[in-house]
């Protein structure tokens, strides 16, 4: 089997973080979502991967290289326009070839990966095999009737009226059968080619799609609060360890990780949260569910349920940092200088909410 990724798209809803960085590789728990997905995969025992990448190609290839970090074979597999998970589909048949393959949405976070399921697909007749979860709105997503014997009826791509609240979650398995339906197909009245309209056609024409539905949670990593929301997840699932420094003044409770270079000085740390290599935290409070990612200065500060990428400083501030994604190399701290003022650089589409 091989293992399909999509990684391009434009991030809009992630801005500004995304004018300079993939969706893909904003990091949950200090490890970037994008590298989640491909380590489930290679937990299937799946060594051949192609990626599929837009305009953050050259950012998503610099960070995943050539896979060997991983012991698997990465491809690079450019994709013009953001055309639909099907287009995707349809521009990687050169390297897919006639293999089975699992296709896994590249910015999706799965609680305890799933590498059983893609192993069983790997061994069975089926022709595909989707993956649904419950949602509280399922307008949002690709929606699945299935009858009273748990077998699909119907797939609408983002019903108006949906008529289940199963959605398809970003992970599909397929056979050959797929380059009939992708061929078959007409783009959407959002102009893509949907899997959705694909799968949809396996159905109507007597392939065995099959249906497994997953109970755990599952995060569409698109926006700010689904970041937060899949950092909270991962971080609660992490075991505490520290590989840092933390000094005697400091106290840790709960499950943290204190990665290698890291600390910690006169500071409280509340669990779940994790410290990133060459970070400093020096008389501050970092609460639950908080990431800091790499070579970071958390000082005279209190940070709870964020996440601040690599190379940022904290500093000073008068009030708790609280439900915020701060970027890389960002300085927020309380100014000295007179009169009394908000002073901000803010790229476009920043968000800040004052006191
Ligand atoms: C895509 C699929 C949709 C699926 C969703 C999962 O939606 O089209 O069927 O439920 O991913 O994340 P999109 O992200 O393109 O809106």
């Amino acid at each position: 089997m091989k293992g399909l990724i999509l990684s391009g798209g434009k991030g809009t809803r992630l801005r500004p973080i995304t004018y300079t960085s993939a969706k893909q590789l904003v990091p949950v728990a200090n490890k970037p979502v994008l590298f989640r997905v491909i380590e489930s995969i290679r937990d299937a025992g799946i060594d051949e991967i192609g990626i599929v990448i837009g305009d953050t190609g050259p950012e998503v290839r610099a960070a995943v290289g050539d896979g060997r970090r991983w012991g698997v074979r990465i491809t690079y597999i450019p994709q013009d326009s953001p055309a639909g998970l099907a287009h995707a589909v349809k521009i990687s048949r050169d390297f897919l070839g006639d293999d089975r393959f699992v296709m896994f949405l590249g910015d999706n976070c799965i609680q305890g990966g799933i590498s059983p399921l893609i192993e069983e697909f790997g061994a069975s007749d089926r022709n595909a095999q989707i993956v649904l979860t419950q949602v509280p709105n399922p307008q949002a997503y690709g929606v699945v009737e299935l009858d009273t014997q748990g077998r699909i009826l119907k797939l609408t791509e983002k019903p108006r009226e949906p008529k289940s609240n199963l959605a398809l979650v970003g992970i599909y398995m397929f056979d050959s059968s797929i380059w009939q339906a992708v061929e078959a197909i007409k783009p959407s009245w959002r102009g893509e080619l949907e899997i959705t309209d694909a799968i949809q056609w396996l159905v109507e024409h007597g392939m065995k799609v099959f249906p497994y539905i997953h109970e755990g949670w599952w995060i569409d990593t698109g926006k700010k609060d689904d970041m937060l929301e899949a950092n909270r997840l991962v971080l609660d699932e992490l075991q505490p360890r520290n590989s840092g420094y933390i000094d005697r003044d400091t106290q840790v409770i709960g499950k943290v990780i204190i990665e290698a270079g890291a600390e910690i000085i006169n500071s409280t740390i509340r669990g779940p949260a994790i410290i990133g290599e060459h970070t400093r935290v020096v008389n501050s409070y970092v609460g639950p569910f908080t990431s800091i990612y790499h070579h970071c200065v958390i000082e005279n500060s209190e940070v709870e349920h964020s996440i601040v990428l690599e190379h940022s400083t904290v500093r000073n501030l008068p009030g708790r940092l609280e439900d915020s994604l701060v970027g890389r190399y960002v300085d927020i701290s309380q100014s000295p200088i007179k009169p009394k003022a908000y002073r901000l650089v803010l790229g476009d589409h920043s968000t800040v909410g004052v006191l």
